[in-house]
């Protein structure tokens, strides 16, 4: 099963390269995807999806495409073309890091280190965490975390490991402990966003942006929580990442509907047309398989995460995927963006893509996505 929808998706990323060239995809825009220039937060997903089908391929076709847009990637940095924000990891990993892994490609290596040095420019010393959005001393946004930027602290820990500089880690590391200790609440559940006092990091209390409400459990949010802390864990081996990544999958579980499908928002009250985020669970598998391969084998919660992950794969190989849709431009369907805003609440996601993607080789060939070098 998970070959033929590798297949499926290797067959579609062919045919979106040709058609959209230098284009990349973002939210749902009628039948297809929306095609864009390089200047969001999700574009490093799809340069992802393209070294994941060479990856499985080995075919220069791929490569040589990204490799393309690694260039762009090269271009946006050297001219800080929109990347004020913390999305840093989620741009460069799965591009330049993905090429310095597959390739030990020196200018692909360098790439992603000047990415790591932009990221840490979002380092607060006064607050001591990485500012998600806005410039500093932002009225709004100067005090803010959210929980997805744990995703882009494995490109601080690979600096880190790479140069032997420890500033990148140590600030990845108080980030995590803070995103632990705030985003993180006792019942395993999380907020998405927190806000802490911009000159002082006293904390200040926990909100949403893309959740049903302040004290909701966005669903994604979840996911990222689950896949950042197990990455932590990997880098740090500091045990209470790996029992927080464990406590937020087994809520994320424990909270699945009959499909094993997360809706957008553990929350929001579920009707017959609430959405669900394919996305979410997506990322989840993803973290799941990464936080399996911390457990023992004999350890039960290793086979309850990997009972968990089949369950979710088939239901999204089966409902959600596009396998009998041979034209359709994404993998999985039925993706939500941001459903309060108005923005993509059900359709394909490129990062939704990708972390299916991952998951089906991670099942398939061992092949575990971007996130750390494999040696280690
Ligand atoms: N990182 C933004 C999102 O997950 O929508």
């Amino acid at each position: 099963m998970w070959k033929l929808a590798i297949e499926d998706a290797v067959r579609k990323t062919r045919q979106n390269i040709k058609k959209h060239r230098e284009f990349f995809p973002h939210i749902t825009e009628g039948k297809g995807y929306q095609w864009s220039e390089n200047t969001d937060w999700i574009e490093g997903f799809y340069t992802g999806i393209i070294w994941l089908c060479y990856e499985y391929t080995q075919d220069e076709f791929f490569s040589q495409s990204a490799k393309q847009q690694v260039e762009n990637f090269r271009h946006r940095l050297i001219n800080r073309i929109a990347l004020d924000h913390h999305d840093i990891g989620f741009l460069y990993t799965p591009s330049a890091m993905a090429q310095w892994m597959i390739e030990q490609e020196q200018s692909a290596k360098q790439l992603a280190l000047q990415a790591a040095d932009h990221l840490l420019t979002r380092w607060r010393p006064q607050g001591q965490y990485i500012q998600a959005w806005g410039a500093g001393g932002d009225p709004k946004n100067g005090g803010r975390i959210i929980i997805d930027c744990l995703m882009n602290l494995p490109l601080l820990y690979w600096a880190s490991e790479t140069t032997g500089e420890s500033k990148y880690r140590d600030a990845a590391m108080i980030h995590a402990d803070k995103s632990r200790r705030y985003l993180v609440r006792g019942d395993d559940s999380s907020y998405h966003t927190f806000y802490f006092h911009p000159d002082n990091g006293e904390p200040i209390g926990g909100g949403t942006h893309q959740g049903y409400h302040d004290g909701s459990t966005w669903t994604r949010g979840q996911a990222w929580g689950i896949y950042g802390f197990a990455l932590s864990y990997r880098y740090t081996h500091n045990p209470l990442y790996l029992e927080t990544a464990k406590r937020m999958a087994r809520y994320f579980i424990e909270h699945l509907p009959e499909d094993h499908i997360a809706y957008w928002d553990f929350n929001v009250p579920i009707e017959s047309d609430t959405y669900r985020d394919s996305s979410a669970s997506a990322i989840a598998a993803c973290g799941l398989l990464e936080l399996a391969t911390h457990l023992d084998a004999a350890d039960p919660d290793r086979s309850y995460v990997e009972d968990a992950v089949f369950r979710m794969m088939k239901s999204l190989v089966n409902n959600y995927s596009t396998v009998n849709q041979p034209d359709a431009e994404g993998l999985i369907d039925h993706g939500s963006y941001y459903v309060r805003g108005g923005m993509g609440p059900d359709g394909y996601l490129i990062w939704g893509d990708y972390f299916y993607l991952e998951a089906l080789l991670r099942l398939e060939k061992g092949v575990a996505g971007y996130w750390y070098e494999r040696k280690c």
